[in-house]
């Protein structure tokens, strides 16, 4: 059987661009993988060659002149998670938070979300506020697109298919004030509107600065020029908030989809922005009180940066290397030898380039423990831990993760048996049918690991993109929060 497409895995910027001018429309390029495998899955994408760029050392985080750069592979948990960030542009964070699951978080990228340009989605609409400006590289050389100009419709953008997104810039600080507001169906969805406010106050509590952006409510993100302006130079009191909303609202025309109407997501769209300007208000006016404005040492910074691309460098050193001991991918081959690392112990695989993890994991190495649910990235059944971050094992291509460590549920159990909290579990009666087990235990310790003595509420959270269909999710908690209180630790 001919594979779907072939699989290609880059290790230089140049091999890249010389793949993807070769191959045109041809070819997609797979960087977290978390919008084009569903693609895949639902035969949305139909690409002859597949180039995989996880390799390429594009995950920095840099600060240069007021602005940061961002490398097209930073990952949204890096956005959630890295020091830079928090201090220069805390609203690239809070966006980040707002996507999806953990696991999305875990491999999705910010050049792919760019790329993907789904309307919806929280960082085009952010980098939109931010007057964000992205570097695309093609064999031909480079050009600078602001934000402003790249988003052109619905999942569509002005970049070439020769092209790679592989750098995005933006402000640092942008404002002293910032807030995302939205709302979705459910937890992990993408929201029905979202809504970014950037505000700069001056000693006397006027706006200098204004930025509000839309997801959700157009065929892009958009900004709301009027509204920003009509907010510029005037003390920022509850009723000139509201007129502010109103009018970005009226200046907006979303369309009925089958979830909701237009009208109503417009309504939705005032409402978010009278919250989301009230909240970077608060937060602008309690950073003034404070006299804390961004900056910090600048030495402090410059560490944290070298700190950061040095982890960086050695990471994507390590990841490659790890990829040579796995084995090389031949070109045009309608298989590919691979070895996986799975809970220590190093399996030889050989399948289709179109294989995902979960399929080789079930199907070709009969490891049941990992479960089939919705196969789109929802439910956690599959979750695996990749480098030790829970990830959709059926949103990974098995050859996208040779040499990297896998650890399945069964990893926990150690030679006396049950790992504590698989106890816990047992003895909280937080396992029925047990179908959502395996991803919920997974997710808990690595979460765990993070936030050792979790608020029940922040359990519920941190468990969001895992489904159970029996427990009612509460002896779930329950087991968790006691193993956390060390009366299950053993
Ligand atoms: C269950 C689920 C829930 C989600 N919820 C949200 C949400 O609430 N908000 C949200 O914003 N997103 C959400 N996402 C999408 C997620 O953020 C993706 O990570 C993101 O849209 C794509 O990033 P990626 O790195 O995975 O890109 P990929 O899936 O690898 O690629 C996406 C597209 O971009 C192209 N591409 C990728 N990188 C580049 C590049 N550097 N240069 C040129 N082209 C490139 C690819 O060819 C492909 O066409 C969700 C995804 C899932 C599965
Ligand atoms: S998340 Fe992979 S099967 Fe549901
Ligand atoms: S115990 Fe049955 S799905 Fe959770």
């Amino acid at each position: 059987m001919s594979p779907a497409f072939e699989y290609v895995a880059v290790g230089t910027l140049d091999e890249a661009l010389a793949r993807i001018r070769q191959h045109g429309d041809d070819a997609k390029v797979l960087a977290g993988g978390q919008s084009l495998v569903p693609l895949l899955h639902y035969r949305l994408a139909d690409p002859r060659v597949v180039v995989d760029i996880n390799d390429l050392p594009l995950a920095r985080i840099a600060e240069d002149n007021g602005r940061l750069r961002l490398g097209a592979l930073v990952r949204h948990h890096q956005l959630e998670e890295s020091d830079a960030i928090a201090r220069r542009c805390p609203v690239l964070r809070e966006a980040a938070a707002l996507i999806g699951n953990v696991r999305v978080r875990a491999l999705g990228t910010i050049g792919g979300s760019l790329a993907h340009a789904d309307a919806a989605a929280e960082l085009p609409m952010v980098t939109l506020a931010l007057d964000g400006r992205f570097t695309l590289a093609s064999t031909g050389g480079m050009r600078t697109v602001a934000a402003r100009d790249f988003f052109v419709g619905p999942l569509t953008t002005v970049m070439r298919p020769d092209e790679l997104l592989t750098e995005i810039d933006v402000e640092a600080p942008p404002a002293t004030g910032w807030a995302i507001e939205e709302i979705a169906r459910r937890a992990g969805d993408f929201a029905l509107v979202a809504v970014t406010a950037l505000v700069g106050l001056d000693r006397q509590g006027r706006v200098t600065r204004a930025r509000l952006a839309f997801g959700g409510v157009a065929p892009t993100p958009v900004r709301a020029a009027a509204a920003e302006e009509a907010l510029v130079g005037h003390e920022p009191t509850p009723e000139r908030l509201a007129r502010v909303a109103t009018l970005a609202r009226d200046g907006l025309n979303p369309q009925s989809d089958a979830f909701v109407s237009g009208a109503y997501r417009r309504h939705l769209a005032g409402v978010l922005a009278r919250r989301a300007l009230a909240r970077a208000v608060d937060r602008s006016e309690a950073r003034e009180r404070a006299g804390a404005c961004e900056r910090s040492e600048a030495g402090e910074r410059a560490g944290a940066c070298e700190r950061s691309e040095a982890g960086e460098r050695a990471g994507a050193c390590e990841r490659s290397e790890a990829r040579e001991r796995a084995g090389a991918v031949a070109p045009g081959s309608p298989r590919v030898q691979m070895k996986l690392v799975i809970n220590g112990r190093t399996r030889e695989v050989d399948a289709p380039p179109d294989a995902t993890l979960l399929a080789v994991l079930r199907d070709t190495l009969g490891i049941f423990d990992v479960k089939e649910g919705c196969d789109e990235g929802v439910c956690g059944a599959c979750t695996v831990l990749l480098d030790a971050r829970p990830v959709s094992s059926c949103l990974l291509l098995a050859a996208g993760v040779r040499g990297r460590p896998i650890m399945t549920v069964k990893g926990l159990e150690g030679p006396s048996g049950l790992h504590p909290l698989q106890e816990a579990f047992v003895r909280h009666g937080a396992v029925q049918c047990g179908f959502c087990t395996p991803g919920m235990l997974l997710t808990a310790l690595v979460f765990l690991e993070r936030n050792p003595r979790p608020r029940r509420d922040e359990i519920r959270r941190a468990l969001e993109g895992n489904l159970c269909r029996c427990t009612g999710y509460t002896k779930i908690i329950d087991a968790i929060e006691a193993y956390a209180r060390e009366d299950g630790r053993g």
